[in-house]
């Protein structure tokens, strides 16, 4: 069994985006992101404060906006507005989940889909979608492809389990398997027999948020397993797999933490770097 190890490639990726963003400071642009959190959830606001080190770590600019939780819409759509016209800010990234009073699609929508560095904006999505170059690409879905990349996991024919289903992880991992010519399944809360898909597949990606979903039982020999999950339980962070008893029959398995944690946010900062550098062709 081999460890993917999310860490030493996003580190190795930082490295390489820190002279980047020097070569790009001597032509005087400083790439920025702008990251938007709204209200106070503790889980949020830990990753906000990840991504704003990450990008000082790689020289990058970092504008953090803190929000009271009763923010209303159009105070919101305001601040974006504003950023989305501010030519010295490159990326453009609103913390999820928001409060309930605030409509997250209107939200995604109104951010200038040139400073979409997440990748949700519908041009985004739909570029993805029809397999078109030149759009973002959700930071998630990316690491994970970058770390079968890394490890030279052959994707073309692979039969791959994607579990769960949501715009950030679940659909666009989906979509970039099957742009790369992978036979993919898509299973989720609905699923009747997650098992039937599971123990046939060449890889699973599981971003359920359920802790030990995945079990040794319900894979195959030689499965590489692919662990989104973030669970706090007693304390600990673990993903959606019980790692203990599925690592012993996986060939490759990723840890939680140190698998595709690390590999999203150097995937915003890789797409931070991109935007900046649309800005020499303007
Ligand atoms: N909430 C959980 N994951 C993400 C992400 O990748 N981007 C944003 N904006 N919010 C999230």
């Amino acid at each position: 069994m081999i460890l993917l190890d999310g860490k030493k490639i996003s580190n190795e990726i930082k490295n390489t985006l820190k002279q980047e963003v020097m070569g790009l400071k001597s032509q005087s642009i400083e790439p920025c992101l702008a990251v938007i959190l709204v209200g106070e959830d503790p889980a949020s606001n830990t990753y906000v404060t990840s991504k704003a080190k990450a990008c000082e770590q790689c020289g990058i600019k970092s504008l953090v906006y803190r929000l009271d939780a009763n923010t209303t819409q159009s105070e919101l759509l305001a601040l974006i507005n504003t950023l989305n016209y501010d030519d010295s800010v490159d990326g453009i990234l609103v913390q999820l989940p928001l409060p309930k009073h605030i409509n997250k699609d209107i939200i995604l929508e109104s951010i200038n889909f040139s400073k979409d560095v997440d990748g949700f904006h519908p041009f985004n999505v739909g570029n993805l979608n029809l397999n078109l170059k030149g759009g973002f690409l959700p930071c998630t879905p990316l690491g994970v492809m970058k770390i079968l990349e890394y490890y030279d996991i052959k994707l073309q024919g692979a039969d791959v389990v994607v579990i769960g289903a949501s715009n950030i992880v679940g659909r666009p991992m989906a979509t970039l398997l099957l742009n790369a010519n992978a036979s993919v399944s898509v299973c989720h809360i609905y699923t009747k027999d997650l098992k039937a898909y599971t123990k046939n597949a060449d890889i699973v990606v599981i971003a359920a948020g359920s802790p030990n979903l995945l079990k040794e039982d319900m894979v195959k020999e030689g499965v590489v397993v692919i662990d989104v999950g973030i669970n706090r339980v007693d304390g600990k962070i673990i993903g959606d797999v019980d790692f203990e008893n599925v690592s012993k029959k996986a060939s490759y398995i990723t840890p939680v933490p140190g698998g595709v944690g690390p590999m999203t946010i150097a995937m915003l900062l890789e797409n931070t770097i991109k935007s900046a550098k649309n800005r020499i062709n303007k």
